[in-house]
């Protein structure tokens, strides 16, 4: 558990050949501020939504606990956010282009596969789990695709560089930890922390056309304007409304 070094990033650090879900294994313990827990498979692995995440040995699975004191309860979605920035820098310094679709998921290679989901949760004493789920090993050819009818994909399946997960997950921690410094430094404003434009950079849905399908069955059609300082989606509907997405799931249409 002590891989850390005392003043280093992260206050704790496990690794486990397999659990249920790294996610759920984090949110019942009272971890401190920057747990991490790896597992190498997970048998009951966690998806948005009520989702399960298919998680085989192959892939890398990672929960990191944030209890970032001084940001406001508003801005931590901005935690979901800066772990998909994380994830766009560790698939390009394999040589994977990379891209975010919002919220949270990663769109790697010139097909723009589902290679990475993340999903973050609130625990009952305001700590935030960040759990992040790469598909790193190739995928059998028969996987579901993910909602909205991304195709899933893997860095392997893209012939990234060579990296054995552990150099996977220490590339992941060493970006997340540098994001969320500078973000909490900054009181969690994404605009002074330079998220907020990082995260436009890298968004492939900033500029699309989008369906999202928001809580009850509601869906709006409409062209996606940016992202807002709160992290949530513009999008102006086809009825010429702007409205502010903060959940569900978003399809990109074609042009
Ligand atoms: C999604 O639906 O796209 C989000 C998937 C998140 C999966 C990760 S794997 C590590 C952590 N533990 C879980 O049970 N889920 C998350």
């Amino acid at each position: 558990s002590r891989l850390v070094a005392p003043n280093g990033p992260y206050a704790a650090l496990d690794v486990v050949a397999t659990t249920a879900s790294t996610n759920a294994d984090l949110a019942a313990t009272s971890a401190v501020d920057r747990t991490v827990l790896i597992a190498l498979e997970q048998t009951a692995g966690q998806g948005r939504r009520g989702r399960s995440w298919s998680s085989p040995e192959g892939g890398l699975y990672v929960s990191v606990l944030f209890q970032p004191a001084g940001v406001s309860a508003d801005r931590l979605p901005w935690l979901n956010l800066i772990a998909g920035l994380a994830l766009v820098r560790v698939a390009q310094s394999v040589g994977v282009e990379a891209s975010l679709k919002w919220p949270n998921d990663l769109l790697l290679g010139p097909s723009a596969g589902k290679g990475a989901g993340i999903l973050s949760e609130i625990t009952a004493d305001g700590s935030v789990v960040v759990g992040i789920g790469l598909n790193v090993a190739k995928l059998p050819a028969d996987v579901e695709p993910a909602p909205g009818g991304l195709a899933p994909t893997s860095l392997e399946d893209l012939d990234a560089a060579e990296l054995d997960r552990g150099e996977l997950a220490f590339r992941l921690l060493v970006e997340l930890a540098q994001l969320e410094g500078v973000w909490r430094k900054n009181g969690g404003d994404a605009v002074e922390s330079g998220v907020l434009e990082e995260y436009t950079e890298h968004s492939s849905t900033v500029g699309r056309r989008v369906r999202v399908e928001l809580a009850g069955g509601v869906e709006l059609v409409g062209v996606a304007q940016r992202i807002e300082q709160d992290g949530t989606l513009a999008v102006r509907g086809d009825d010429g409304r702007d409205h502010g997405v903060s959940a569900g799931d978003v399809v990109h249409l074609r042009p």
